[in-house]
C-alpha cells in the first residue's frame, strides 16, 4: 500500500472538482481593520477583507487587547490542564457568570470552541436521554451533525426552516419519547433567520427540548448582544443556547447557556469538555472584556446593520444576484465552483479585495457563492469599490468559465 499516493489521489480529486482550499496569507493589523496586509507572491499588498467573522471588529478593540495583555502578564498563557485537573480559573468562572446573565439562564459552561461546544453538548445530552430522538434542521452546521453522530441516537432531519415538516416528524413519535430539536438562529451561508417562536411552540406541544445555535448572532442582535432569541424576547423559552466567543466577540472559545442541571450534565458527561485542556485564563478574561463591552455599547452592532443595509442597497441597484436577507450576512450567488474561485482570484489580484469562495461541501453544488460580511468599519467608499469590483470580476470570470467550457478552446 502506498499511503502517500492514496492521500494524494484524494487531494487531486479536490483540485479537479475546484474544491481544494487555497489559503491566503493575511496579516491583520491593529487599527487597520477591515484592511489587512496580503503576503502576495510579488510582495506585500493592502487588501480589504470582506469575509471576516470578527464581525464587529472586537478582536482589535483596545479594551479587549488590553485585557489580553494584562491577563497574560498576570496569569501566563496556558490553562495548565483540563477544568478538573487544574484548568478552572477565576477568569473562566467569571466569564461563565457573565454569559449566563447575557442569556438570562441559570448557568453557562465554556468550552474551547463553538465547534467543541456543539459536539460535546449534543453528544452528551442526547446520549444521556434514554431512547432520545433528535430533530435537526437540514442546514445545521458540521459540529451539530458530528455531535448527533457521536450521541448514537436516532435522528430526523427536517427541511430547512420548514415548521410544517418538523411538526409532521414530531407528530409521528410517541409524546413521551425524549426529543431534542436542534437548530440555528442565523444560518451562516444564507444569512436567513429561523422561525424560533414557531419551533418553541412545537417543542412545547410535543414535549421536546430546544437547542439553539446562536453562533452567528451573539454579540450582534438583541438588547445587549444576546442574539436573536434575546431580540425576540424568547431567550427564556429556549432550553439550551449555544454560542461562540470566536466571531463577534473577537476571541476564541464556545459555550452553552442553560439551566444548572443541563450545564452540569455536559460538565460531567461531555467528552470534549472533560478530556481537553481548558480555555486559558488570559483568553477567558479577554472574552469577558469583550462580552462586557458589547453589552454596554450598542454602537458597533447598530453601525454594522447600517453598513450591511448600504451594501444590500448598492447590490440591489445592480444585476448581481444575491440573497437579500434580514442579517449582516450577504451571500452573492455564483453557482459554479470554478467561476466562484475565479471571481475571488480576480477580486484579490486586480481590486485588492479579499473574499473566500464558498464551494461544495460547505454549500450545495450549484449554489457556490461569495459570503460577504459587512461590518461597522467598512466605509461607504469601500462598499462602492466592492460593488464595482464585483460587477467587473463576475462578468470577466463568467466569460472565462464559458470559454473554458467550449470544446477545443480550453488550455
Ligand atoms: C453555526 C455554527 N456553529 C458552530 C460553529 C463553530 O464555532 P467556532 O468557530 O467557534 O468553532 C460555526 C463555525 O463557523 C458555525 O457556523
Amino acid at each position: 500500500m502506498n499511503y502517500r499516493d492514496a492521500f494524494k489521489s484524494k487531494l487531486n480529486q479536490l483540485v479537479a472538482e475546484n474544491r481544494y482550499r487555497h489559503f491566503v496569507e493575511l496579516e491583520r493589523i491593529v487599527g487597520a481593520h477591515p484592511q489587512a496586509v496580503w503576503n502576495a507572491p510579488d510582495g506585500k499588498r493592502d487588501v480589504t477583507v470582506w469575509c471576516s467573522n470578527d464581525y464587529i471588529g472586537m478582536g482589535h478593540h483596545p479594551d479587549v487587547i488590553a485585557a489580553l495583555q494584562d491577563a497574560a502578564g498576570q496569569h501566563g498563557t496556558g490553562a495548565g490542564g483540563t477544568r478538573n485537573i487544574s484548568g478552572t480559573s477565576a477568569s473562566i468562572v467569571a466569564l461563565e457568570q457573565e454569559l449566563a446573565s447575557l442569556h438570562n439562564k441559570e448557568r453557562a459552561l465554556v468550552l474551547t470552541s463553538g465547534y467543541v461546544a456543539n459536539e460535546a453538548s449534543i453528544s452528551a445530552l442526547a446520549g444521556l436521554l434514554n431512547d432520545c430522538i433528535v430533530f435537526s434542521d437540514a442546514m445545521n452546521h458540521a459540529s451539530i451533525i458530528s455531535g448527533i453522530r457521536h450521541a448514537r441516537v436516532e435522528k430526523a432531519i427536517f427541511r430547512h426552516n420548514d415548521v410544517a415538516h418538523l411538526e409532521s416528524l414530531l407528530a409521528s413519535q410517541p409524546l413521551d419519547r425524549p426529543k431534542i430539536i436542534i437548530f440555528e438562529s442565523v444560518y451562516s451561508m444564507d444569512g436567513d433567520i429561523s422561525p424560533i417562536a414557531d419551533i418553541i411552540d412545537l417543542a412545547k406541544r410535543y414535549n421536546a427540548l430546544t437547542y439553539l445555535d446562536e453562533v452567528h448572532a451573539v454579540g450582534m442582535y438583541g438588547t445587549d448582544g444576546g442574539g436573536i432569541a434575546q431580540m425576540l424576547g424568547l431567550d427564556n423559552d429556549i432550553d439550551i443556547i449555544q454560542g461562540t466567543l470566536g466571531k463577534a466577540f473577537g476571541t476564541i472559545g464556545g459555550y452553552i447557556a442553560a439551566d444548572d442541571v443541563i450545564c452540569d450534565a455536559v460538565r460531567s458527561y461531555g467528552s470534549g469538555f472533560i478530556f481537553s485542556t481548558a480555555l486559558p485564563p488570559a483568553i477567558a478574561s479577554t472574552a469577558l472584556a469583550s462580552v462586557r463591552h458589547i453589552r454596554a455599547h450598542d454602537k458597533p452592532r447598530n453601525q454594522q446593520k447600517i453598513q450591511a443595509e448600504k451594501l444590500k442597497a448598492a447590490l440591489r441597484a445592480t444585476q448581481i444576484e444575491f440573497l437579500d436577507g434580514p442579517t449582516h450576512i450577504v451571500p452573492v450567488m455564483i453557482g459554479d465552483a470554478a467561476t466562484c474561485t475565479r471571481v475571488c482570484r480576480l477580486l484579490l489580484d486586480d481590486y485588492n479585495i479579499y473574499v473566500q469562495p464558498i464551494n461544495y461541501p460547505t454549500v450545495a453544488k450549484g449554489t457556490e457563492r461569495l459570503r460577504l460580511t459587512p461590518g461597522p468599519f467598512h466605509a461607504d467608499a469601500m462598499i462602492a469599490h466592492l460593488v464595482n469590483a464585483l460587477e467587473n470580476a463576475i462578468s470577466r470570470a463568467t466569460a472565462e468559465s464559458d470559454q473554458a467550457r467550449q470544446p477545443g478552446l480550453s488550455g
